[in-house]
């Protein structure tokens, strides 16, 4: 059994996208809080010759999770087995995993939320006292066994902490939760990937692919391999600001980062649903999108802008997010009238 990859598609791996994954605590930028933790708590794990505790990562896509695993397993000197939470959909396949851990190794669960519960309660015991209790035989005469585990590190990632049953959180000895980067750490990420890459840019250039790029450095890398692209064609291979400007608005990447689906979702809030609060699954069918998409993917941007707003009966569009769109702010108005 080597590696069970998540079934989402990943155009994360391929080779050269390999390259650009940061190998150890300090290629990986930001986030200081969180590498410092990792580092502190490796440190003292090493000094007492222990196995590291569990770990929980949590944020949107595209910010560091898998990569942070990996470092963990680097700076801890320990292996890694990498699987996911749809991958596991047993208890023999969780045994099947875990009885062939290693002493000290890692084992990587992807999309933790999605294990199925009948998984997870056979995982609380292995967290906690490194004990599998499996069934043996069928029927009056099955009886349940206590296998002994070799002591292991459990690195669970999750896009939705809030989709985390209870017990299983309170079995993590850290959790870290991953935020959106910073435009400085974002700068120094496309520096780092395109020097890796090859890519001849200017300081123009850094800066508008990272502001473009909503915090996430996957999308960075993403940006800067088409606007790569395109300064290839269009101008012999360098970027300058002016070419990251001009591929990104040719890809409809606009000026702070939003897409034609971000685009939309703002657009039917307020054009549809006359600025919201409207339900996310009424809003993912107005466009045809996954909800789960957009709760992933576009939502924890626009949150993080303050374009959309959470409410107990839906999401509503900001004053924000109408000025950004260029669209006439009235909301409000009539209620306001209501109310006199
Ligand atoms: N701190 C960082 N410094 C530099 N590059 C980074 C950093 N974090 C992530 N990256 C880059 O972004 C890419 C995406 O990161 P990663 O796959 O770890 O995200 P993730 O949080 O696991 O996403 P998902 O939730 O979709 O699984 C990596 O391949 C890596 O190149
Ligand atoms: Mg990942």
């Amino acid at each position: 059994m080597d590696r069970i990859v998540s079934g989402k598609p990943k155009e994360d791996d391929s080779s050269l996208d390999r390259n650009l994954r940061p190998r150890s605590l300090d290629d990986y930028v930001g986030q200081s809080k969180v590498k410092e933790n990792i580092r502190i708590a490796v440190a003292a794990a090493e000094a007492r010759k222990e196995t590291l505790d569990h770990i929980l990562l949590y944020g949107p896509p595209g910010l560091g999770k898998t990569t942070l695993a990996n470092i963990v397993a680097m700076e801890k000197k320990a292996g890694i087995r990498i699987t996911s939470g749809p991958a596991i959909e047993r208890p023999g396949d969780l045994a099947a995993v875990i009885t062939n851990l290693s002493e000290g190794d890692i084992l990587f669960i992807d999309e933790i939320h999605r294990l199925p519960r009948i998984v997870e309660e056979v995982l609380y015991p292995a967290m906690e006292d490194f004990g599998l209790d499996i069934v043996v035989g069928k029927g009056p005469g099955a009886r349940s066994l206590r296998l002994h585990l070799t002591r292991f590190t459990l690195i669970g990632a999750t896009t939705r902490y809030a989709m985390l049953s209870a017990p299983l959180r309170d079995r993590f000895g850290a959790v870290y939760r991953l935020d959106f980067y910073e435009q400085e750490h974002m700068e120094t990420i496309v520096y780092r990937s395109a020097s890796i890459l090859g890519v001849e840019i200017d300081p123009g250039g850094v800066r508008e692919i990272a502001r473009r790029s909503r915090g996430t450095p996957r999308v960075a890398n993403r940006l800067l391999k088409r606007v790569r692209d395109y300064a290839q064609v269009m101008a012999d291979g360098f970027i300058s600001e002016a070419v990251a400007v001009e591929a990104l608005t040719r890809l409809e990447v606009d000026s702070i980062g939003l897409d034609e689906v971000d685009h939309k979702v703002i657009r039917t809030i307020v054009e549809k649903f006359d600025g919201g609060p409207v339900g996310l699954d009424t809003i993912a069918a107005a466009i045809s999108e996954e909800p789960d998409t957009i709760m992933d993917v576009y939502e924890p941007y626009l949150l993080q802008l303050g374009f959309l707003e959470r409410t107990p009966r839906g999401r509503l569009a900001t004053r924000l997010a109408y000025a950004h769109l260029e669209l006439p702010y009235n909301k409000g108005q009539s209620s306001q009238k209501a109310l006199w």
